[in-house]
Parts: structure tokens; sequence; C-alpha cells
């Protein structure tokens, strides 16, 4: 186990590179249990939860390089099972189930159990399943499905969620027939799956708006991809710059997908100018109260919410800042108070009252983004910071400290 140790006050400059996206990489990688030849996988960030994906992988059967570029062959699935101790870890294993079933016609994973931040069933993936004609049942704790073949059909997804519509759309690129998914998640991260597999050799159309056509083939192809940088880092670490009153440059950050984060930081004074081969942020002299109200893409992410909430912790005003997506993801606030915020909850509501400053204190990470904010705290913070769990934040982060540290904050990684 591990802590952060930060000493705030200092404001943030210089220039980190963007990595690859957590959530992108994730169901790429899925993606290659849908052909028996091999990908190549540029960009891949190295972080846990890429680490889990590729052990559930090997696990299956998939031989994998330990390059960089990453290697990836599922010439033969030897095993059909996604075991309790890995999905228990990561959740986002349940994108395994769309391509096995639709290349093997059967598929054994754990159930996922409940999270931090909600309920989050998988309801939808295995509603849309069944209407493609696999037989789905819940056995200790698994969900066992099978399928002689996936037929095409209409899906109305009530939810667009983002790893059911692409668990969906994978198995649909398989199956006999014409699929339409209807309410579909617009995230750039399903967009970035629907380009992979369509150079795999799959018939898709509609990607990034909210009706999603697969038209099934027999077969797909190898191919070689590259990982779209991750906007939610990039978003966290405008932030940190904007929380020190710092000046920096990103590089490999893709500002077309921040639409929704870019808006509300320059609400709140914050300076975001596009520059040869990436971004510069300038923070504000003073923040600005700003509200916010998280909602699926093109709106502002879930995944941004308690980094924002740090914001505005030291804003000039009050700020209303909405969670529509999860129903438990305040833990942040807690914390957040315990270094001196200002923050009342109200439903899904946080009020959050500007303060002149935070001071330094022990907290504890409960979830990766809630831990994020903690460390966005303890940055601007008067005196010491400890953030304890950090493995929190190893799961969608790579190296933090170091890309912070290159931007002149003083924090240091310590075991405990
Ligand atoms: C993805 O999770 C991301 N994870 C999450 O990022 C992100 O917070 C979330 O999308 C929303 O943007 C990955 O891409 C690996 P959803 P996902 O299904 O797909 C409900 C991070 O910090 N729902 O879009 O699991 C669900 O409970 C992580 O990197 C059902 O009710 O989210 C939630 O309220 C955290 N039934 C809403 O839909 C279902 O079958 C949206 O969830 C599926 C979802």
């Amino acid at each position: 186990m591990a802590k952060f140790i930060i000493r705030g006050g200092k404001p943030l400059n210089g220039e980190i590179a963007i990595s690859g996206a957590k959530n992108a990489a994730l169901p790429m990688l899925a993606a290659s249990l849908l052909t028996k030849e091999r990908i190549v996988y540029h960009n891949v960030p190295q972080l846990l939860d890429i680490f889990t994906i590729k052990k559930l992988l090997l696990k299956l059967g998939v031989n994998m390089s330990e390059t960089d570029p990453l290697i990836v062959q599922a010439e033969r699935i030897t095993n059909h099972c996604a075991p309790y101790e890995l999905v228990r870890t990561m959740r986002a294993s349940i994108l395994v189930l769309g391509p096995l079933l639709a290349r093997e016609g059967k598929a054994c994973v754990s159930l996922p159990g409940g999270c931090a931040i909600g309920a989050r069933p998988v309801d939808l993936h295995l509603r849309g399943l069944s209407e493609m004609g696999a037989d789905i049942v819940l056995e200790k704790g698994y969900i066992k499905a099978k399928a002689k073949y996936l037929k095409g059909t209409e899906i109305y997804l009530d939810i667009p969620t983002v790893t059911g519509t692409e668990n969906l759309m994978m198995a649909a690129t398989l199956a006999k027939g014409e699929t339409v998914l209807k309410n579909a998640a617009r995230e750039p991260e399903v967009v970035a799956l629907a380009k992979m597999l369509k150079d795999m050799g799959a018939e898709i159309k509609g990607e990034g708006t909210d009706t999603i056509v697969i038209k099934g083939v027999e077969g797909l192809s190898g191919t070689i991809c590259s990982i779209i940088p991750d906007r939610i880092e990039a978003g966290t670490y405008m932030v940190a710059v904007a929380i020190t009153g710092g000046r920096a440059r990103f590089k490999n950050c893709c500002l077309e997908h921040l639409g929704a984060v870019i808006k509300k930081l320059k609400e709140a004074g914050v300076k975001i100018t596009k520059v040869s081969n990436g971004v510069e942020i300038l923070a504000p002299k003073e923040i600005k109260s700003t509200d916010v109200t998280t909602l699926p893409y093109p709106g502002f992410p879930t995944d941004m919410q308690a980094q924002f909430m740090a914001l505005m912790c030291l804003s000039n005003g009050v700020s209303v800042i909405t969670e529509r997506i999860f129903e438990n993801r305040f833990m942040h606030v807690l914390e957040l108070k315990r270094m001196g915020a200002d923050i009342k909850i109200d439903g899904a509501s946080a009020v959050v009252r500007g303060v002149p400053k935070l001071m330094g204190a022990p907290v504890v990470a409960t979830d990766l983004r809630a831990s994020a904010s903690l460390v966005l705290a303890g940055l601007a913070a008067e005196g010491i910071t400890e953030v304890d769990r950090i493995y929190h934040l190893d799961r969608g982060y790579e190296k933090m400290e170091l890309k912070l540290k290159a931007l002149g904050a003083e924090i240091e990684r310590v075991a405990v």
C-alpha cells in the first residue's frame, strides 16, 4: 500500500504529455477476442486496470507480448470463464462477455458486484444479448450465456450505457443480420472502438450518434490501432493547473473530446488555448463559481465531477454540482470538508460555497476520481496533505506523481 505526501501552494508550470485513455483501451483490448488474428496496440497506458484486463485475456488463452506496441492474438480461446477474483477488482471485465459469446457461442462471466459510486447493474447488457437470441442464466454469482449464433435485432437502451453499448456493438459484429442500437452511448471511447472494429472488417454506421447500425459479418481480421488520448486525465490536470494558479502545456491532448469540460473551465475563468501539438492552460486570478450537471456525452462527464468540485471549493461564490449518472458519487465531499471546504449535499446536488483557502490534512481515497479530487485539493492547500489508499489512483492515472512533479509539484509516493 502507498500514499501521497503533498506540500501544497505551488503554482504548476511546465509541459506534460497525456497518456492513452483507460476507458478506450479496455474495450479495445476485449475486442481482440473477436478474431484469431494479431492486433497491434499503440499508446496503451500503463495502469492497474490495463494490467487486470491483460491478466483476464491471458486466462482465456490469449497470447500477448510484453512489448510496446502491445501485440495480442486470440488464436484459440481455451477458457470461457472470467473469474470472480478478477471481475471484482475491475467491473469493466464484463466487456469480454459480448465478444466471447459472439465468437465462441458461450461465455461465463462473474456478475460484477456493487461499487463505491453506485449499484451499477449490467441488466441492459444482458437484456440486449438476450434480445439477440442468447440464453442467459445467473448461477452462483456467474452470468452463464450461450447461443448457437447471435441474431441481429433492434435494441433500445433505457440508459445510454457506455460499456453496454460497447459490449453489444462488439457482439453484433459477428451476429447474423443487422443490429440497431437505439439510445446508444456517444462517448469518444465508443467511437474509437467502432473505428477499430471497422478496421478489422466490421460494418458499422452511426457511431458517435444515439443510433448505431451494425451489419454482422462472417469473420474479423487483425489490425494495428492506437489508443486515443485520455480526456479525463487531461481534464484532471487542467484543474490541477487552474486550482494552483499555474500555467502549463499538454501534448497529445484531444480538445474535441473535452467540449463540456473546457466550456465549464472557461466559465470558471480558466484560459485554454489550442497550440501546435496540444493545449495551453492558464489559471485565472480569481476562480469564478460555476454550476455543473453531469450528463452522458457530450454533456459534462461524471468522471470530472469530483475534480471540478475541488476547484469550486476555492471559487469566489456558490456553485451547485449535480450528479445525474451515479447515485453515490459524492464520497469525496467529507474528505474535502476535512480540508476546510464548505459543501452541503442536498439529494443529487452538492452546494459548494467557495472558501479563501484549504488546509492540508490526512485524507482517504475511496474511488478513482474522488481520489484525484483530493490530490488536486492537496496541491492547492496550505501545508501538508496525505492521501491514503492511492491504489485507486493507479487504476486510472499513469505515473501521476511523476507528471505532477514535472509540473513542479511537491509530491512524494511513500509506502505505508
Ligand atoms: C463507463 O462505465 C466508464 N467506465 C465509467 O468510468 C464512467 O463513469 C461511465 O461510463 C459513465 O460515463 C468505462 O468505460 C470502463 P454506464 P459504465 O453503463 O459503462 C446505469 C472511471 O472513473 N446502468 O454508462 O459502467 C448505471 O448504473 C469510470 O473511469 C444500468 O442501470 O457506465 C449508471 O447509473 C467510473 N444498467 C448509468 O447507467 C446497465 O446495464 C451509466 O452507466 C448499465 C448501466
